[in-house]
Parts: C-alpha cells; structure tokens; sequence
C-alpha cells in the first residue's frame, strides 16, 4: 500500500492507504482525528468540512494521494493551546450548538469565510452550505457577526 506524508493540525504524520481512501476516512479510522463528522461521504452536508492549506476542503471527497507533502487542520488543531480561536469563542458566547453533529464542520467553514472577507454581510455568510439538521442557522449568523468583531 503506498505511503503518504503530510501535515494535520501542525504535526506530521504518514499513512499507508490506498491512494483513492478519502481523507475523512484516513483522519477518522486511521488517525483516530474525530471532529470532522461523516455524515452524506459525498461532499453535500459538509459536516466533514476542515482545511488543506488554509482553504476550505470537505474530505469525504479528497483523496489521500491530493494531501502528500500539504497541511490538513481539523477542528482540533483551530484551539491556540487553552486559548481558543476566536470563532469558537463566539459560538459557546452565542451558545450555537444544539446536538453539535454539524458544528465542527460549521465553524472551519466560518474561519475559511473569516479568512477570505474579515467583515462578512450576512449575503455572505449565507453562501456558507453546511447543513444543520438542528436548524442554527440563526445562532451561526450571530457567531460569525460576533467573531467578526460587530456583534
Ligand atoms: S460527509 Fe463530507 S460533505 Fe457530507
Ligand atoms: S446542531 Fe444538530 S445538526 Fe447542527
């Protein structure tokens, strides 16, 4: 099986997987990395949604082969140590989270947004298309606006 090298939440790490295994699974079963959530494996509910090299990825759909020698981040590399980022901070102040099956995946494409407009309109943020079956979309918006610094 062939080998890859790469980088998750600043740390490197090499698999030996086949070079067609997504990378949700490669994190998930191989890695033991949880917080991107399977939930449609096809790209559409983005509950996976994490980085590769700063941009917004959903790994259920991207080859392991596409990640050798690149840098993935997973909601668990977000935190600064006890110092959480910024929009996790707003979304417990904004109380987002109902069952939090989506959320991991809710707030990497809230930073990717962030990282791409500093100051979103809600236009915007509602380009964003993870689903939540909880229906927080409301608390999302406020989160975002929050961490955005006018909220
Ligand atoms: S599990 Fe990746 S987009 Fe649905
Ligand atoms: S909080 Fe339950 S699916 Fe989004």
């Amino acid at each position: 099986m062939p080998e890859y090298s790469f980088t998750v939440n600043d740390k490197p790490v090499t698999v030996n997987a086949p070079d067609d295994m997504p990378l949700l699974w490669v994190l998930r079963d191989l890695l033991g990395i949880t917080g991107p959530k399977y939930g449609c494996g096809v790209g559409v509910c983005r509950a996976c949604t994490s980085h590769l090299d700063g941009a917004e990825i959903q790994p259920c759909v991207v080859p392991v082969k596409e990640c050798a020698g690149r840098c993935v981040t997973t909601i668990e590399g977000l935190a600064d140590g006890d110092q959480l980022h910024p929009v996790q901070q707003a979304w417990l102040d904004c109380d987002v989270a109902q069952c939090g099956f989506c959320q991991p995946g809710q707030i990497m494409a809230a930073v990717a947004l962030l990282n791409r407009t500093s100051h979103p309109t809600d236009a915007d943020i509602d380009e964003i298309e993870n689903v939540c079956r909880c229906g927080t979309y409301h608390r999302i918006r406020q989160a975002i606006t929050k961490a955005a610094g006018h909220g």
